[in-house]
């Protein structure tokens, strides 16, 4: 059974919201009766994220840009105020997971994934915290991993790095976004069935061994996570402040 909160009136920002668990969290926020700005690179799957929040009496805008790129971000931010008036939730999704060794990646792999997973998500909450001091309120979730502090992973340095940094910053900036009335969590996805991890999800081997490692013996589902992103979005978390919540089956406690 799903939980029943209530959003209406607020508007959200979800980035890397085309598919997987970033569509999953602008559904279930659309759902509670935000207005949802969908972001990703991938322009035809930003519309579709947001064609299907609009086909069942939802509202939502597609904004496609690249989450790393300053400007756009502050366009985009600009481009909600435009729609909207106001900018209460955002949450930071957008992600690559390049897989190489650590003597092997390139150098372009090991930035661009900071760039992505970490860069971007300064920039969001900076350019979304603006808006959202002057409102004197907002709620910004970043989407980290299990990976870079619980549960190393093989051959995703880069990732690792990036999400551990990710944590790292939401804690900061969870202590300096309080004051402004702002709260700042993070949440910690495990294996979660997405396109993220097809290849890894036909690798019967790989699979075996993540099944019997996880204590739950499964992978998760985007709504699951979206589950726990849409609490922490709303006023039920009034008092979750700089957390980072693992959604992983068990996986990180063994
Ligand atoms: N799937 C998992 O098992 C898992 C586990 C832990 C954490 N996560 C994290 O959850 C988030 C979502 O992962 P997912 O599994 O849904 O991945 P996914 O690859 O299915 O979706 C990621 C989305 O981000 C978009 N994107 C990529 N680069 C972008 C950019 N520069 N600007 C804007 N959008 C961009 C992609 O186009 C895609 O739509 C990521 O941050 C990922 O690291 C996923």
């Amino acid at each position: 059974m799903k939980i029943q909160l209530d959003l209406s009136g607020q508007v959200a920002l979800v980035t890397g919201a085309g598919q997987g668990i970033g569509q999953a969290i602008a559904q279930r926020l659309a759902d509670c009766g935000a207005r949802v700005c969908v972001n990703d690179i991938n322009p035809a799957t930003a519309q579709a994220t947001a064609a299907a929040i609009n086909g069942v009496g939802g509202e939502a805008m597609a904004y496609p840009a690249a989450v790393e790129d300053r400007a756009a971000v502050e366009a985009m931010v600009q481009a909600v105020l435009a729609r909207w008036g106001r900018l209460d939730i955002l949450v930071n999704n957008a992600g690559v997971e390049p897989s190489a060794s650590l003597l092997e990646m390139t150098e372009a792999d090991w930035r661009h994934t900071l760039e992505v997973n970490l860069t971007a998500a300064f920039l969001c909450s900076q350019a979304a915290g603006r808006v959202m001091k002057q409102q004197g309120r907002g709620v910004v979730v970043n989407i980290a991993s299990i990976a870079g502090h619980a549960t190393p992973l093989p051959l995703r340095a880069a990732y690792a790095a990036s999400k551990g940094g990710l944590v790292g910053f939401t804690k900061e900036c969870a202590r300096e976004f309080a004051e402004y009335g702002i709260r700042v969590n993070a949440v910690c996805p495990g294996v979660i069935i997405t396109p993220m991890t097809e290849k890894l999800r036909h690798n019967p081997e790989m699979m075996a061994k993540w099944r019997a490692d996880i204590p739950l013996h499964r992978l998760g589902w985007p709504e699951e996570v979206a589950e726990l992103v849409l609490f922490l979005c709303s006023d039920s978390a009034s008092y979750i402040v700089g957390q980072a919540i693992h959604v992983d089956g068990g996986k990180s406690m063994v």
